[in-house]
């Protein structure tokens, strides 16, 4: 009898031994970098990669916070006969490994995709039945973040095949940040926090302001459109576990407000910051959206604390108000023209008091004054003892760091 309890408890320890959890620690403020999919769809290669990591060291964004180049889909070749995964060669010529040595030598970091189904998006093989090899094989390469899709995975449950992934990751013994990508189609917030780093909360993300981009079965969508789906869910999101409204489009379409816009919503959400545009040839005025290091500072804030409306359609304006509480007393605060014409924008802070009852913090500027600074121009505005008085041009957004006076 006796032996049978030891036997029985010997085996319980060791399946909670062998319960392996995600690597804790990768992304404790949202993850900064680049992805190849928003503009190079399948068009990569490996001379790309590194011209992307060489620009990323070169234009400041590294230092800005930037760190993991993820190649998207259609880096695959086939498996070979023991069903290993090997690159596509005329693409990747020099193979993984050497690539994220490439890269690793400039300080940044690799990240790839795959698939929970049999196929990728785009008709690669995914990693179903495959994940265990996948993984060992993504480690063996260096590779330090996987972006793990959605299509053809029929049959199979959202939960338990990203939890194969997230121990297959945790067998291979490297530590990757864990990407979801199932498009918020199972609600990933409510299940996903010990599974993975991410979570994608909608379908894609399209180069536009506020349009829907018909695919016949599916939509992409544009900023406005995405915002607006992150409704109740920022409870979800904090250090280790973000709600992901997609990689940015800045830089590919919109105009300078749009782009100002979605880079300082992307922040207010403590989204992370992944940009999708070709760096090489950017403009001045794109990569300046990119790397302002205080618009960065909101989205990287250490509390982690995702952002929330405080008024829409402010005093009968176009006017979306938004907060967001940071580290030592701070806040930001975002006033987003979400219509086509400029708007006045008049804050008599006096009268204002804003309340959350997610973080416990409240500033009422009756009692405490705040020094007010545009995050966009740098200048310390006047206290929150005067009025504030604004133009907001078209789709544009106001970005301010509130900090009390001390
Ligand atoms: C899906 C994802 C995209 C991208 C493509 C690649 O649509 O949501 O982000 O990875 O697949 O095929």
């Amino acid at each position: 009898m006796l032996l049978r309890y030891a036997i029985l408890l010997c085996c319980l320890l060791a399946s909670a031994a062998s319960l392996a959890k995600k690597f804790e620690g990768l992304a404790l403020t949202p993850p900064m970098g680049w992805n190849s999919w928003n503009t190079f769809a399948c068009d990569i290669n490996e001379n790309l990669i590194k011209e992307i990591a060489d620009t990323m060291v070169k234009n400041g964004m590294q230092t800005a916070g930037y760190e993991y180049i993820n190649i998207d889909d259609c880096w695959h070749g086939e498996r070979d006969a023991q069903g290993n995964i090997q690159v596509d060669k005329t693409r990747f010529p020099s193979g993984m490994k050497a690539l994220a040595n490439y890269v690793h030598s400039k300080g940044l970091k690799l990240g790839l995709y795959s698939d929970a189904g049999w196929q990728t998006c785009g008709g690669h093989p995914g990693s179903r039945g495959y994940e265990f090899q996948d993984a060992k094989q993504y480690a063996s390469w260096g590779i330090d973040y996987l972006k793990y899709d959605w299509c053809n995975t029929e049959g199979l449950k959202a939960e338990g095949a990203y939890l194969t992934m997230r121990e297959a990751i945790h067998q291979a013994g490297r530590p990757m940040v864990f990407s979801l990508c199932e498009w918020g189609d199972n609600k990933p917030w409510e299940w996903a926090q010990d599974i993975g780093h991410l979570w994608r909360t909608t379908g894609d993300i399209y180069p536009c302001f506020d349009c829907e981009y018909n695919h016949g079965t599916w939509s992409s969508w544009g900023v406005l459109k995405i915002l607006d789906m992150q409704k109740g869910l920022r409870k979800y999101a904090g250090p280790g576990h973000w709600n992901d409204p997609d990689m940015m489009e800045v830089g590919n379409g919109m105009n300078q407000a749009e782009d100002r816009s979605h880079f300082a919503m992307w922040a207010m959400l403590a989204a992370p910051l992944i940009a999708g545009n070709d760096l090489r040839s950017m403009s001045a005025e794109t990569l300046a959206i990119l790397n302002n290091q205080e618009v960065i500072t909101v989205d990287q804030d250490p509390l982690g604390i995702q952002g929330f409306i405080y008024a829409d359609n402010f005093q009968d304006t176009s006017l979306q108000i938004w907060f967001k509480p940071l580290q030592k007393g701070d806040w930001a605060m975002a006033i987003l023209n979400r219509g086509d014409k400029a708007s006045p924008f008049t804050f008599d802070w006096k009268n204002e008091k804003v309340i959350d009852d997610l973080s416990q913090r409240v500033a009422e500027f009756s009692q405490q004054v705040y020094q007010i600074k545009n995050l966009w121009s740098g200048q310390e505005l006047a206290d929150s003892q005067t009025m504030l008085q604004q133009q907001i041009d078209a789709h544009d957004t106001l970005i301010l760091r509130l900090s009390p006076k001390r």
